[in-house]
Order: structure tokens, then C-alpha cells, then sequence
């Protein structure tokens, strides 16, 4: 099959042919994929932590760290992927088709920064700003994304580095943050967009949606895509 990869990223990750711990993952050298399965206990519990209480477990926390620092090469790749960005795609446009001129957007968990350079071609007078706690992640996306209207920052999604109410648009593609977080931030009609690859849409009575309305974040919008999803949220009330 021919190597379809643009040149500007994911030359660092070195190919294993016919390995079976690679096979239908050309972004996975073999070292990363033993560093994804290794780590992927402690990453979900981080995750699902994060979610649920705001906070994460100091082990599951370095664990996680560790993990996006080496698999940076790996993001990278996937952040030029059509199909890994699909979910975000779709609810962006189902979320600017509504009319909505955001001033201030913040992406959160970036990664190699995809998802904050389409919302800061989307709306190019507002200012947007994506944030992860990964420096090399951070490092690789400045490195390919320059809109001008867009800042990558170093900072953590369980304490956001915004005032209250000043945030018009939230957005996460395969990360999160706690619900009441997200809340705190928003201003007064803001949306949250919450997209994930590999996750499949939850139901209106699941936990996940639950959590959003009991922090004040009412479901208005979601749509499915392969094999993952996206969801818009809009401030109650
Ligand atoms: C699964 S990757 C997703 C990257 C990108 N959004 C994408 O889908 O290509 C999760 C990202 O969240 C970042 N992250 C993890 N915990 C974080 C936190 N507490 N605050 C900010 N970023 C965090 C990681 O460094 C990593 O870049």
C-alpha cells in the first residue's frame, strides 16, 4: 500500500513491517504499541477520574505524562488523519452552521494541535487557545500549526488558566476535562464541543450526559462518524 503520510510529520516513527503488534496501525512502531498497552490501564483510570472528580491519581498521572511525551511522533501523525479528525470535523461544522461567531475558543488536551488550527481557521477574529500539559506535545504542535490567531499554552484541563464565564467556546478531541470545569469557564451561551475517535455516542440517559447537565451543560446536538462521535453542548438555562 502506498505511504500516503504528508513529509512534515511523523517521520519520527519508524515503521515495522508485518509486525504483529503493529498490524493496521502504520502510525504504531512496535515500542510504542508495548508503551500504549502497558500504560492504557493507568490512562483510562486517569481519564475516567479526570471526568468524574476533577482530580487523577499521582501514579496514573505520571504514567499518562510519560505515555504522551514518548507517543508525541504518534499524535503527530494522527493530527494531519482525516479520519482520526473526522468526529471534531463534523461537529464543528454542525456547530458553525448555527451561526455562532465564538470571540474566545479554547481547545483542550491539543495534542499536536489539529483540532485548534481548524477552530482557528474556522473563526479567524477570534482568539483561540489550545492547552495541554505535554511541553513536546505543545512543541510539535507550534511547529505545524501558525495561524495567527491561535496560541499554544502550556496548562492543565483540571485547572484551567481562564477566569469564570470567559470562555465562548470549549472544545476536546479524545481528551476532557470535568464537567463543572468546563462550566466554570463558560460564558453566558457558550458551547462545549466534545469529540472522540474511537468512542462511540452515548446515550441521552448515560452517565456521560448526565454529568454534563448536572454541571449545567445541556446536550443540544451529536452526531456519529466511523467509529467514534461528537457532541455540542450549550449552558442551560
Ligand atoms: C489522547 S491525546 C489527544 C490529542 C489530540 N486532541 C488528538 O486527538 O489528536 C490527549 C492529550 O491530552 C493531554 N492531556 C492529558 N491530560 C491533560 C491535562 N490534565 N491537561 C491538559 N492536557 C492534558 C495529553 O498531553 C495529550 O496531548
Amino acid at each position: 500500500m502506498a505511504d500516503t503520510r504528508p513529509p512534515t510529520v511523523g517521520d519520527a516513527v519508524p515503521r515495522v513491517r508485518g509486525s504483529r503488534w503493529t498490524k493496521g496501525r502504520p502510525d504504531m512502531n512496535r515500542a510504542m504499541s508495548v508503551a500504549a498497552r502497558l500504560s492504557e490501564p493507568s490512562r483510562m483510570r486517569y481519564a475516567g477520574d479526570v471526568f468524574n472528580t476533577g482530580k487523577a491519581r499521582r501514579r496514573d498521572r505520571l504514567v499518562s505524562s510519560a505515555y504522551w511525551m514518548l507517543s508525541t511522533p504518534t499524535w503527530g501523525y494522527r493530527a494531519v488523519d482525516d479520519v482520526h479528525l473526522a468526529p471534531f470535523r463534523l461537529g464543528l461544522e454542525a456547530l458553525a452552521t448555527t451561526g455562532v461567531q465564538p470571540a474566545f475558543v479554547v481547545d483542550v488536551g491539543t495534542g499536536a494541535g489539529a483540532s485548534a488550527a481548524m477552530l482557528a481557521r474556522q473563526w479567524s477574529s477570534a482568539r483561540v487557545e489550545a492547552i495541554d500539559s505535554s511541553w513536546r506535545m505543545l512543541r510539535r504542535a507550534r511547529s505545524l500549526h501558525k495561524e495567527p490567531n491561535l496560541r499554544f499554552r502550556r496548562a492543565s484541563a483540571l485547572s484551567m488558566p481562564y477566569d469564570a464565564g470567559s470562555v465562548d467556546l470549549l472544545t476536546c478531541l479524545n481528551a476532557i476535562a470535568a464537567p463543572s470545569e468546563m462550566r466554570r469557564v463558560c460564558a453566558p451561551g457558550a458551547h462545549v464541543l466534545a469529540a472522540g475517535t474511537w468512542v462511540p455516542l452515548r446515550g441521552e440517559d448515560s452517565d456521560w450526559v448526565q454529568r454534563f447537565a448536572a454541571a449545567g451543560l445541556r446536550r443540544i446536538d451529536s452526531g456519529s462518524v466511523g467509529g467514534g462521535s461528537w457532541e455540542l453542548y450549550a449552558v442551560a438555562g
